[in-house]
């Protein structure tokens, strides 16, 4: 779709909220809470983004993107061109992180621009009357984006805020999250330091009871690359050079897959695994489907993988 920008407005922490509308169409695909979109960029590249506005408004799409100076130039980019009047080519919304629909209570954490898909389930909860808490970590009141929503919008007596520089606020995750109830789900959104923070104090839960979605695949202090080898079903043999990706030597093969963020958060160019010991380095797959998916556009291999395609 190419829709056009009809607000665009600064919150704290380098982010900028931009309110998309499509010219002729009144209303847009419908979303769930946790859903993105893919915005398409100048030079080719794509870019998801938590729809973080009201699901049952559906004439615009809200998006929230923070500005990352040493990121990939995408997030700049929006910052510096970006305008009311603009127009984006914006794909319909996808969802890889979806709120289950139970009775149990549901606990939220958003570590800064986390909190976009975050939001959208608050409010979804909120109006389905379901028991949930919101914690939400900043490094300060001043550089936490979208507060003013939350106060306007949602239940104060559920979010919790912390900041690293008031230590009254300060909340330990580990605390936090060592006693997880029966019924409860936990969903989480931040930066890589507060997912692998997340990560560690959840390791105890029960399996598929927590819930998370990166923006930025997880650091890896490891070797370096090696190359690999694919093969696929019907025998086909794809080498894998050290610095070419498994989903660029499939291509190059004419493998036709599917891409998107080409760095392992969006789940895109999921495969099947028959074979092979993989080594993972996407931010998308559980546990449990790491037994047997493989994210190409960025995890490896040791020796030989067979895939199934
Ligand atoms: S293209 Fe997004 S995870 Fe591979």
């Amino acid at each position: 779709m190419k829709l056009t920008v009809t607000a665009a407005r600064k919150e704290p922490g380098d982010v900028l909220v931009i309110d998309l509308k499509h010219t002729r169409k009144p209303l847009l695909p419908p979303f769930e809470p946790g859903s993105h979109v893919d915005v398409h960029l100048p030079d080719g590249k794509v870019r998801q983004y938590s729809l973080c506005g009201d699901p049952t408004d559906l004439s615009r799409y809200t998006i929230a993107v923070k500005r990352e100076d040493v990121g990939r130039g995408g997030s700049a980019w929006i910052h510096d061109a970006v305008a009311v009047g603009c127009t984006l080519p914006v794909s319909a919304p996808r969802n890889h992180f979806p709120l289950a629909q139970r009775e149990g209570p549901t606990v939220l954490l958003a570590g800064g621009i986390g909190i976009t898909p975050i939001l959208a389930m608050a409010r979804a909860l909120e109006r389905q009357g379901k028991p949930y808490k919101l914690h939400y970590f900043t490094r300060s009141r001043a550089l936490m984006p979208l507060l003013s929503v939350i106060e306007r919008e949602l239940d104060c007596s559920t979010v919790w805020l912390h900041f690293d520089d008031e230590p009254e606020t300060r909340e330990d995750l580990e605390a936090l999250l060592s006693t997880p109830s029966s019924d409860a789900q936990l969903y989480y959104c931040g930066p890589p330091g507060f997912m692998a923070a997340v990560d560690r104090a959840t390791a105890h839960w029960p399996e598929g009871t927590v819930h998370f979605e990166a923006f930025q695949p997880p650091e890896h202090n490891d070797a370096p690359p090696e190359p690999f080898t694919i093969t696929l079903r019907d025998g086909t043999v794809v080498p894998v050079a050290a610095d070419t990706s498994a989903l660029a030597a499939l291509r190059a093969a004419g493998v036709l897959l599917m891409a998107s963020c080409e760095n392992g958060v969006c789940g895109t160019c999921e495969c099947g695994i028959l074979e092979g010991q993989p080594i993972h380095r996407d931010a998308v797959l559980s546990k449990e489907a790491r037994t047997h998916r493989f994210i190409p556009c960025i995890s490896r291999a040791t020796g030989v993988l067979r895939l199934d395609l």
